[in-house]
């Protein structure tokens, strides 16, 4: 009987591009519009267990599964192709070596996977590249090798748009998620949305936002020692129904850019234009917030649902990261 439903759910669950997470976590926010993201759902589904398998199975536009259930080390970054899912099943699809590249491509899903101590590169770097969900992962190194040992866990650069980060636990590490790498590139837009992602035991960047439309809600902020939410270039940012506990300052709309996220030779830190935000709902613990102009980000193209601000702990913790899928 056991082994009878067992192998029913596996066959559904593959040749249905597991819709059973999707019942269960619904995709949510900007990476919804502009066509939508379905990544490789339909498609074909691979499985793979070696470096050289996922780096050959991602490549290239046709619609894809690929799926795999085993730590892997990456011998070369995998370059992620348009119409393609990544899809981690159970909780030991752990990258480590190197992290994935999600570079000039269009309708990208990465669901239940780990990167772990990636050095010279992010966990995932997505680059120039529209509508892509990032969901149920969890990404990691450690905060004892000083802060630009390790680059960012998810970066969002280059004018990549349409992109959603969900249920994620970003943890022990400096600089958690740039959005928009290069100042001086005014010419960038971002829409982006973080929900009930948990971010633990970081320093800056959760996320730090340049040029962008984000929206920022039901998030769990625990023991965060720089900054939390840094919104600066102009961005703007609609953030709401986010728990903070233990954090040095939630919220900076200062452009300065502070010495423990970018050292340049000034101690003060780097100079750009204030950003914008917008916050309601949010439960700062006591914890301090710097907000200096207030934004016209006041709501959101989609629908959501937002987790009463007194439950978002227990649902974030509970439901964010590896295996919940
Ligand atoms: C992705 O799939 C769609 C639908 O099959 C197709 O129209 C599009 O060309 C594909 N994208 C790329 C970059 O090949
Ligand atoms: C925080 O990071 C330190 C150093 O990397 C590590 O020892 C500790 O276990 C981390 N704590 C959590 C909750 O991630
Ligand atoms: C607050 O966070 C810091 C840095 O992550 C940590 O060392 C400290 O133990 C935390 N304090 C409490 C009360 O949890
Ligand atoms: C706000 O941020 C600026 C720049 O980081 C800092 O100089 C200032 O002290 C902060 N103010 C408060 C009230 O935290």
């Amino acid at each position: 009987m056991k082994f009878f439903s067992l192998s029913l759910q596996l066959l559904s669950l593959a040749s249905l591009g597991f819709v059973k997470g999707q019942e269960l976590f619904p995709q949510v926010g900007y990476s919804t519009l502009n066509g939508g993201t379905t990544g490789g759902t339909g498609g074909t589904v691979t499985t793979v267990s070696t470096s050289a398998a996922l780096i050959a199975a991602v490549k290239g536009n046709t619609k894809k599964i690929v799926q795999f259930s085993v730590p892997i080390t990456l011998t070369a970054r995998p370059q992620i192709g348009s119409n393609t899912s990544l899809i981690g099943i159970g909780t030991n699809a752990i990258l480590t070596g190197k992290g994935l590249d999600v570079s000039s491509v269009s309708n990208v899903i990465i669901r239940n996977i780990a990167t772990k101590k990636i050095v010279g590169n992010d966990g995932i770097s997505v680059k120039s590249s529209k509508n892509v969900w990032i969901d149920h992962c969890d990404f990691s190194s450690d905060v004892l090798n000083g802060f630009d040992y390790y680059d960012g866990l998810v970066d969002v650069t280059s004018g990549s748009d349409y992109v959603t980060l969900s249920y994620n636990y970003f943890h022990a590490h400096f600089k958690a998620s740039l959005v928009g790498g290069n100042p001086d590139a005014t010419g960038e837009t971002y829409h982006i949305t973080y929900h009930h992602n948990f971010w633990e035991n970081l320093s800056t960047r959760t996320p730090a936002l340049r040029f962008s439309f984000a929206h920022v809600y039901n998030n769990y902020y625990k023991d965060i020692f720089a900054q939390a939410i840094h919104t600066r270039s102009g961005a703007q940012a609609l953030i709401e129904y986010n728990v903070f506990r233990n954090v040095t300052e939630c919220i900076s709309t200062y452009g300065m850019v502070i010495p423990q996220d970018s050292p340049n030779s000034s101690p003060d830190g780097d100079y750009e234009p204030d950003g914008f935000a917008n916050e309601q709902f949010n439960d700062f613990g006591g914890y301090p917030k710097n907000i200096t102009q207030v934004g016209s980000l006041t709501s959101v193209p989609y629908t959501y649902t937002a987790t009463p601000l007194d439950q978002v702990m227990t649902v974030v913790v509970r439901d964010a990261g590896l295996g919940k899928i």
